[in-house]
């Protein structure tokens, strides 16, 4: 009677842990859940999941059970009476190899048309979107629209898209919860993975990740997928396509003299990058009107850019920052301790043009519109200030980030390339305070109102 009670308890007490563990992994609530799948390619691996988590269920409970019978039944009940001794039950083992061999069957079959499914070639019309892992950021290339972009793809709802996954260094590994993956980018050799994103879903945003471990920032390694509505998207295409928004026509000169030195466009000031001989001087370019931004960011950055020119060209589709969607988007990283910047600056976009020009900037950096920054090292910023986030997924892209960012990248992301740039900051790589050649947080800020405007 009391080994009764205390059995219906135990069992009790397991369906109740059970029943918690199913609800806390069947909940939708999670934004990087496997469990939730808006593609093709993600219902498969998850049917192939629910098929093989019910089988293994069913085994599981026959067989503890029949293991539970059996140490009960047959256990040992007085010390002087031994249990009959048996081996071998030819019947007994040819159905217990026969039932796996069954249960085996259905596992293999789906198992291995989901394999061929996910391996086979893309059908024709499919997006092409070219992914090169590098560390540790994500380089997506669309060769049908001639657009490169950094760490954030936009694809249309309905529309198969192809990823072309290679690398520039060590293996790293594309991987979209949410909608498909995980496959290898790896240098010597082009994997792909398709998938199509379901026709009917809202406009979303999903959180992507470098799933194979890959050095010092390979948590930093992440990216943001947006699936937008065909038209949505189209209208992203024309925008991406076009060369920077701002200061295109002017362009800035090519670099002439010594490193560091440029010549301003329009007004032939010699202008050198990190003796701040730029801050507070006019230029002569035409000055985008100062706009102080509301909704920047100071909760985590200590100090925000009080006021910044805004552009006056109209951006094309951006994916809407203000909705509940993109929450799960919001990067939570916190900023490095002891890295702040002077409150109350107002960056001047042209200004900024040509700090950008004559500094370190443009010799890894890409700007189409902007003749001397061809770099192919870092992520290309054509399009930078439509972008969500920055440091592959790490940091929000508001000002006040952007402007730490630039002001020491090493101390933001872990053994980034890009070296710390901000005067007097110690450099986690050198150990030592930029000093020659460092910018100062007026010019910083300078460089952010320019970027900021490249929508
Ligand atoms: Cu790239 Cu991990």
């Amino acid at each position: 009677m009391k080994g009764s009670c205390r059995l219906q308890r135990l069992a009790s007490l397991a369906s109740l842990a059970v029943l918690a563990f199913a609800i806390a992994a069947c909940s939708e609530q999670y934004p990087n859940t496997t469990f939730d799948p808006h593609s093709e390619f993600g219902r498969d691996i998850d049917f192939l999941w629910d098929r093989m988590l019910l089988l293994g269920t069913i085994v599981f409970v026959l067989v503890e059970s029949a293991l539970l019978f059996v140490v009960f039944k047959y256990r040992r009940r007085t010390t002087d009476v031994r249990p009959p001794q048996t081996h071998g039950n030819a019947v007994l083992e040819v159905i217990w190899t026969l039932i796996p061999a069954f249960i085996l069957l259905f596992i293999a079959v789906p198992t291995v048309r989901i394999i061929f499914k996910t391996q086979a070639k893309v059908a024709a019309g499919a997006l092409e979107v070219e992914v090169i892992g590098h560390q540790w950021w994500w380089e997506f290339r669309y060769p049908q629209y001639g657009i490169t972009t950094a760490n954030e793809i936009y694809i249309p709802t309905g529309r198969t898209v192809n990823f072309k996954l290679t690398s520039h260094d060590v293996i790293h590994s594309f991987w979209v919860p949410q909608l498909g993956g995980k496959r290898d980018a790896i240098t010597n050799r082009t994997n792909y993975i398709w998938f199509t994103p379901d026709s009917a879903m809202e406009p979303a945003v999903w959180n992507g990740f470098c799933t194979e471990y890959c050095g010092d920032s390979h948590a930093n390694m992440r990216f943001r997928v947006f699936t937008v509505r065909p038209n949505d998207f189209a209208s992203w295409v024309a925008q991406q396509q076009k060369p920077a928004a701002f200061g295109a026509a002017a362009g800035a000169t090519p670099r002439t003299g010594a490193p560091g030195t440029a010549t301003a466009p329009g007004g032939g000031e010699a202008l050198t990058a990190g003796t701040g001989a730029a801050a507070g001087r006019s230029v002569a370019m035409p000055r985008p009107a100062g706009t102080t931004m509301p909704g920047i960011d100071t909760a985590a950055a200590s100090a925000p850019i009080a006021t910044m020119p805004v552009s006056n060209v109209a951006p094309g589709y951006t994916f809407p920052r203000n909705q509940a969607a993109f929450d799960y988007a919001r990067p939570q990283t916190p900023t490095p301790p002891g890295l702040t910047f002077t409150k109350g600056l107002t960056g001047n976009a042209a200004r900024g043009q040509q700090i950008y020009s004559s500094a370190a900037c443009i010799g890894c950096h890409s700007i189409a519109g902007n003749p001397a920054s061809v770099g192919i090292v870092g992520p290309n910023l054509t399009h930078f200030g439509s972008r969500s986030t920055i440091g592959a997924g790490t940091f929000p892209n508001t000002p006040a980030y952007l402007a730490l960012w630039i002001k020491n990248t090493p101390r933001m992301k872990p053994g980034s390339l890009m070296p710390t740039l901000g005067k007097n900051q110690v450099s986690p790589q050198t150990r030592k305070p930029v000093t020659t050649g460092g910018l100062d947080d007026q010019q910083i800020a300078d460089i952010v109102a320019y970027l900021t405007v490249l929508k």
